[in-house]
């Protein structure tokens, strides 16, 4: 793949759009964002897309399982195809994406998660990181299987846990690496490096992780 071109679910403030689009615009990534879809009418980032020409839609969806969860499920097939989009991303979508989506875009759809999956799966990873009491926690990005936040993990950053963390100050620190390990991911994927090997992500000639050694946390004073 050369070029592709990007369908990006949301449903709040959208800082992984921007970060995506940002790097789109900037020539880091061989992608282009294509159309933002929102099931929340006020998302700001349908305002971000606004400020940078970017196609968005407004989708109700309804409640799951609904005649009108359906209909969106179909809708936004529509509107992907419409738009040319090779690869969905979500990004910070807070529903469950419809079978028609799932089947249409099978290993093409990519979600990011706040926490190291399998840990701390569910809309509050960050809080129940913290209230778990662990050291270390950190974001995934990953295909989407049906089951949330199960899919075949592609790149995970680490972030430190400290003794006065709450899940708002925590968030913000694992938001940072969200903001750098989506675009990667999106730019292996338009370079056509991901292989899926059952659970397991291969990324061709994937280079050594960024942190050389491990994140320790509380550190080392010996
Ligand atoms: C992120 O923490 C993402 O991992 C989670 O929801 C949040 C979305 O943030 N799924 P934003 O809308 O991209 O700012």
């Amino acid at each position: 793949m050369a070029h592709i071109n990007l369908g990006v679910f949301v449903s709040g403030g959208g800082t992984n759009l921007q970060a995506i689009i940002d790097a789109c615009e900037a020539g880091k990534i061989d992608a282009t964002v294509a159309l933002v879809i929102s099931d929340k009418e006020d998302a700001y980032a349908l305002e971000r897309a606004r400020a940078h020409e970017v196609a968005r839609v407004y989708v109700a969806v309804g409640r799951n399982d609904s005649p009108e969860y359906a209909a969106a499920d179909r809708r936004h097939v529509e509107l992907l195809a419409e738009h040319d989009v090779d690869l969905v991303c979500l990004a910070g979508y807070m529903r469950r994406i419809g079978p028609e989506v799932m089947t249409t875009y099978a290993e093409a759809i990519l979600n990011i998660h706040p926490a190291l999956l399998p840990s701390f799966p569910g809309t509050h990873g960050q809080d129940d990181a913290v209230n778990y009491g662990v050291g270390v926690s950190g974001c995934t990005v990953h295909f989407a299987w049906p089951e949330f936040d199960t899919g075949p993990i592609i790149i995970q950053a680490a972030v430190p846990v400290l003794p006065d963390d709450d899940g708002d100050s925590l968030a913000t620190r694992i938001l940072a690496q969200e903001h750098k390990i989506y675009p990667q991911a999106i730019q292996w994927y338009a370079q056509d490096r991901l292989r899926v090997q059952g659970r397991r992500v291969i990324v061709e000639n994937a280079p050594p992780p960024t942190i050389l050694d491990a994140i320790i946390s509380p550190g080392l004073e010996i």
